[in-house]
């Protein structure tokens, strides 16, 4: 049984359908060695929640990769600039990046943000009706998280299209290109990479002599709260700065997309949300649940232990299959339904433990603000064709949500 079952996750079956593949492999071996990985696949919830407080798990998984290549490879460089974000550390060094950092992330300031948000998802709403838009990726979802980034780090609005170009760099650094096109595409990722971190090294000097209400002077300032003089240095603001577009781009981009496509496919549920918008929010929940953007959390073994009775053992890796948790009929009754009266957030779509998303409630209304609009303002709001996934392990990502809708002449706002 063991050999037939669903385990290479770039399989085109697995692309297309992560939620099947990872039921087969929770149903008959929830902890199982994949050799196409060489990696375990955890797909229990209660196993991935358990998963994410284990410290026989470690987050720092970049630094073994590197310590592994020839140092001028483009790739390694590349790795380098990115081993110090605080996601891929362990404590100490985490809890410390994410003391200092907190300071940007306060609830009151975010919820502050969600006017400005909803402005900025309707100036993107008006120019896809303007233009008679039909993908709501191009549109709406891919624009709408690195604007949002770049102004809350206090970048001039005229730098905007710069982060989309670096997110774009980094996502394909961090996700991959296949065959021949690798050594091409890091060497020229690695030359956009440089320009960013030059470009937000500028920024932090601007920001450290004229602090503004931004998150970047607030992590500038955060150190010198409580932190008994302990602060970020210039070279961890530039990584923090990255970290952000990184993780909040690409990841909210799929929210958005994966949300609009789930959400209108039943036109009954579609409306009763546009009609109903207090129903958006629990709605935004099940699809985080259903179609969250991350596939796989990845986790290196620094400890053996066991589970389930296998061995896992130091040095192996562990990837923790979030569609297979979310969908776990142990944990949620009727699994593959939208039920918008589930007992909200105990899915695992932001992750659990130290890691925890600490931009969770920044995707949230910025997921909320979007899908509640496009609905409101796109009547009849339906996708067009199948979904086309990126062949990535770590995201749900779809490369374009061509849309029709009975609005072309629905301007307005509110
Ligand atoms: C719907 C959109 C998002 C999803 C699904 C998501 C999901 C996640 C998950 C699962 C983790 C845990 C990673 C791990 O345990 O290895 C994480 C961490 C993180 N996220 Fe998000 N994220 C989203 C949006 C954002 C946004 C908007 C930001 C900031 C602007 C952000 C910043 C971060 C950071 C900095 C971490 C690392 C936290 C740490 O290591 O302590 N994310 N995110």
């Amino acid at each position: 049984m063991t050999d037939e079952l669903p385990d290479d996750l770039l399989a085109p079956a697995a692309i297309a359908d992560p939620d099947a593949a990872a039921a087969v492999l929770r149903t008959h071996d929830p902890v199982h060695w994949s050799p196409r990985h060489r990696a375990w696949l955890v797909t229990r919830y209660d196993d991935v929640v358990a998963a994410f407080r284990n410290p026989a798990l470690s987050s720092d998984r970049v630094r073994p990769v590197m310590e592994k290549g020839p140092s001028d490879d483009p790739s390694q460089r590349i790795l380098g600039l990115i081993s110090d974000w605080m996601v891929v550390t362990d404590p100490p060094a985490h809890t410390r990046l994410r003391r200092l950092s907190g300071a940007a992330f306060k609830q009151q300031q975010i919820a502050a943000m969600e006017e400005r948000i909803q402005a900025l998802v309707d100036e993107l709403v008006d120019a896809f009706l303007a233009e008679r838009g039909t993908d709501l990726v191009a549109g709406v979802a891919y624009p709408l998280p690195a604007i949002v980034i770049a102004e809350m780090l206090g970048a001039p609005p005229a730098d905007r299209d710069r982060f989309r170009e670096w997110s774009d760099e980094l996502a394909l650094v961090a996700f991959g290109a296949g065959g021949d096109a690798r050594p091409d595409r890091h060497a020229r990722a690695l030359r956009g990479l440089e320009e960013m971190a030059a470009y937000f090294r500028e920024l932090v000097g601007r920001r450290r002599r004229d602090p503004g209400g931004d998150m970047l002077s607030a992590m500038i300032a955060g150190g010198s709260e409580g932190s008994q003089g302990d602060a970020l240095s210039d070279d961890e603001l530039v990584g923090m700065c990255a970290l952000l577009l990184f993780a909040g781009h690409e990841t909210t981009t799929n929210a958005i997309a994966n949300a609009i496509r789930l959400l209108t496919a039943d036109p009954g549920l579609r409306d009763r949300l546009r009609d109903d918008p207090a129903l958006v929010n629990p709605a935004v929940e099940e699809s985080l649940r259903l179609v969250g953007p991350i596939k796989v959390l990845v986790r290196w073994v620094v400890a053996d232990h066991e589970l389930r009775g296998r061995t896992i053992r130091e040095g192996e890796r562990v990837y923790l299959l979030l569609p297979g948790a979310n969908r776990d009929p142990e944990r949620f009754p009727h699994p593959d339904t939208v039920d918008l009266a589930r007992e909200r957030a105990t899915h695992v779509a932001f992750g659990r433990g130290i890691h925890a998303c600490i931009g969770a409630q920044l995707a949230r209304i910025e997921t909320r603000i979007a899908v509640g609009t496009l609905l409101r303002r796109l009547p009849g709001l339906r996708v067009a064709g199948d979904p086309e996934y990126l062949p990535t392990i770590a995201s749900r990502a779809q490369t374009s949500l061509p849309v029709v809708h009975d609005g072309h002449a629905v301007g307005s706002r509110s």
